[in-house]
């Protein structure tokens, strides 16, 4: 069975997605490390409900980028991941995970990528005016959100979309899409 490390910064309503995928058996995978960096975010919460192991830290407690990911890739390795998955992870990942997870960490993005990286990626595209948005999964390289695209879904903006009404439609749709995903990537590198 391979295993998958979830990194999360907030709520985490991917994360418990995913979690709920494996245990329906739609998902073939463990979840073997659950990666925070903000103290007392919800997904934290979610994830010792599902008694699964954390590792919660505060970056401002290290020296560095390469300290706090120094110490993630022990966790890492002493946990046997084969997937990293980030999933409203708020911070570059750095060269000493991209290095040793070469191809092998991968994001999920409230837009169509190239369109609207970065923060406010629904904000941006309601103030663009676009009619169709969506949602991208991609590879994770050392820019924001600029990694090969693996797949993609859109999702229409309609008359009077307010940014809540939106968040909804694209949190349903990456609620399903990530983890079967996750799935076909996971089943491809058997
Ligand atoms: C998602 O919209 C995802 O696309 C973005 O961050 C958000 C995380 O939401 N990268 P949640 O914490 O999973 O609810």
């Amino acid at each position: 069975m391979k295993r998958i490390a979830i990194f999360a910064s907030g709520n985490g309503s991917n994360f418990q997605s995913i979690v709920d995928h494996i245990k329906a058996g739609k998902l073939e995978a463990e979840v073997g490390l659950v990666v925070c960096d903000r103290i007392g975010a919800k997904v934290i919460e979610r994830a010792k409900k599902e008694q699964l192991e954390t590792f919660v830290f505060d970056p401002k407690e290290y020296e560095s980028k390469k300290h706090f990911e120094g110490e993630i890739l022990e966790r890492l390795h002493k946990n046997h991941i084969d997937l990293i998955v980030l999933a409203g992870y708020m911070r570059l990942i750095g060269p000493t995970l991209l290095q040793s997870f070469e191809g092998k960490i991968i994001n999920i993005h409230p837009s169509l990528l190239p369109s609207f990286p970065g923060k406010n990626a629904m904000e941006q595209a309601l103030t663009a005016g676009v009619r169709i948005t969506g949602v991208t999964i991609h590879y994770v390289d050392e820019g924001m959100d600029t990694g090969p695209i693996i797949a993609q879904k859109a999702v229409e903006v309609e008359q009077g979309e307010t940014i809540e009404s939106l968040a909804q439609k694209i949190h349903d749709v990456e609620h399903v899409f990530y983890p079967s995903v996750i799935q076909k990537l996971l089943k491809s590198s058997n």
